[in-house]
């Protein structure tokens, strides 16, 4: 059995802590065999652990706690913290592969629950679970969630090579913001959905850069997006905005004008991988 699940990339700027989309890097899990002990054969460092500890096997467990162990193959091309939903694949895989050896037939909606209890917020985990764009809400310890196709579009990822936690970008962000406030934030989030639901990218993408939740807070930490935003607006890029708690950040392109952008990107005095993706339609698959 083999599990793939996408890539993540939270937030869209206004849909903080709730809107969320798929993206085309993965993580591959493959069930090899049977063992006295769980095992991960990985080549992804000496940080990420080979046994029990690690993420995968915690959350299969969790879940299914009488798994009997197995050995397991993971690869990736999720870069790990930076904001790209490295650590959500690996819960929302963790889940499935509970689901799967343990014949659970978990729905879709309590996999995304069980998912957001443990990562705290669904905005990484629901489009891993669902793929394509997803607009999810945790309120009162219950997820409610609504998948919609997002708009055609190259989605350029500027990937800092430097990570930021999510804990880190988050201790940034105030206790409380004043109600008037907190209303703009909400109106601008409500446009910027219902223009993607309308598949109007270029009204979306002026959203986007209207953030008021977390972007002005968290810009200390990421200098780059003032500069990215004004080349995506001299070369007419539908908008940019910060990927989950960053540092990376995606700039949603016309397909004809990517090729432009790119190469102003690469100039950028910020050492950076670009990876030019596509929305992921499908959200975790098993083969
Ligand atoms: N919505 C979350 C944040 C995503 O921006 O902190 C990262 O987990």
């Amino acid at each position: 059995m083999k599990i793939r699940i996408p890539a993540t990339s939270a937030n869209l700027g206004p849909g903080f802590d709730s809107c969320g989309i798929a993206l085309s890097h993965y993580l591959y899990i493959e069930v090899l065999e049977n063992a006295n002990d769980w095992k991960i054969i990985h080549s992804l460092g000496e940080d990420i652990p080979d046994d029990k500890t690690n993420l995968l096997i915690q959350t299969a467990l969790k879940v299914a706690p009488n798994l009997a162990p197995k050995v397991l193959k993971m690869n990736s091309d999720i870069p790990l913290a930076r904001g790209l939903g490295s650590s959500s694949s690996v819960i929302v895989g963790g889940i499935e592969l509970a689901n799967r050896l343990g014949n659970l037939n978990l729905t879709q909606k309590e996999k995304l629950q069980i998912a957001t209890e443990i990562e705290g917020h669904p905005d990484n985990v629901a489009p891993a679970i669902c793929g394509d764009f997803v607009v999810a809400s945790y309120v009162d310890d219950e997820v409610h969630y609504v998948k919609h196709h997002f708009p055609m579009c190259d989605v350029i990822a500027f990937i800092p090579k430097v990570q930021l936690l999510t804990s880190e970008s988050r201790s940034v962000l105030p206790e409380s913001i004043a109600y008037k406030e907190a209303v703009q934030a909400s109106a601008i989030a409500n446009v910027m959905i219902a223009a993607i639901l309308n598949g109007n990218l270029p009204l979306a993408g002026v959203m986007m850069e209207k953030d008021r939740w977390h972007e002005s807070y968290r810009k200390q930490l990421v200098p780059h997006l003032d500069q990215i935003r004004d080349l995506g607006h001299e070369f007419g890029m539908y908008g940019a905005f910060l990927s989950g708690a960053g540092p990376t950040v995606l700039v949603l392109s016309p397909e004809d004008k990517t090729e432009k952008m790119v190469q102003a990107l690469e100039k950028l005095p910020i050492s950076a991988d670009i990876n030019i993706l596509s929305i992921d339609q499908e959200g975790i698959q098993v083969f």
